[in-house]
């Protein structure tokens, strides 16, 4: 039987069709490109975290000569804020990535879906990623569903 599976997201064609405060945190993530430290791909991302209080946490990617001990922009941001969020959830990640000094696109690698996923269970509350696409476009994925369906779930 075959079987077919929808998933939603929005696009944006450009920054400004973005709300202020997406906007914001594009142009945080973009910021937080400073503190990557990636001398072996030369591929820097950023991430910031948008708790529900309106506070930015921000992360970039850490590599290292032993790669698998390097971690993705993405988790070192999530980590940091489920260390600080104390009774505040975690609502949005917004992620930018460089390559020879342009911003360029980026999706998470699966090892990063799968903690957005658990982000989600242990605050109890959808997250809303924000990526940056080719030609400066912007997608919006509301909810881990719409990002990864086929999640590993503990039994
Ligand atoms: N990387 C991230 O930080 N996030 C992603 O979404 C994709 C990949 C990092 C890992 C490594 O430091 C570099 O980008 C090249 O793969």
């Amino acid at each position: 039987m075959k079987r077919n599976i929808t998933i939603e997201y929005e696009e944006f064609n450009d920054i400004q069709m973005l709300s202020n405060e997406d906007q914001k945190l594009v142009l945080a993530a973009r910021q937080t490109l400073l503190y990557s430290y990636s001398p072996y791909s030369n591929f820097r991302v950023g991430a910031v975290v948008l708790l529900d209080d309106g506070t930015i946490i921000q992360g970039a990617n850490q590599e290292n000569v032993s790669y698998p001990s390097g971690l993705c922009a993405e988790r070192v941001a999530l980590f940091t804020a489920c260390c600080d969020a104390k009774q505040r959830k975690v609502a949005k990640l917004v992620i930018a990535a460089e390559k020879n000094e342009q911003y360029v696109e980026v999706c998470p690698c699966g090892s990063c879906l799968q903690v957005m996923i658990d982000t989600e269970k242990r605050y109890k509350k959808e997250l809303e990623v924000i990526i940056p696409l080719p030609q400066g476009r912007f997608a919006k994925i509301k909810g881990m569903k719409n990002f990864l369906p086929f999640a590993f779930k503990s039994f």
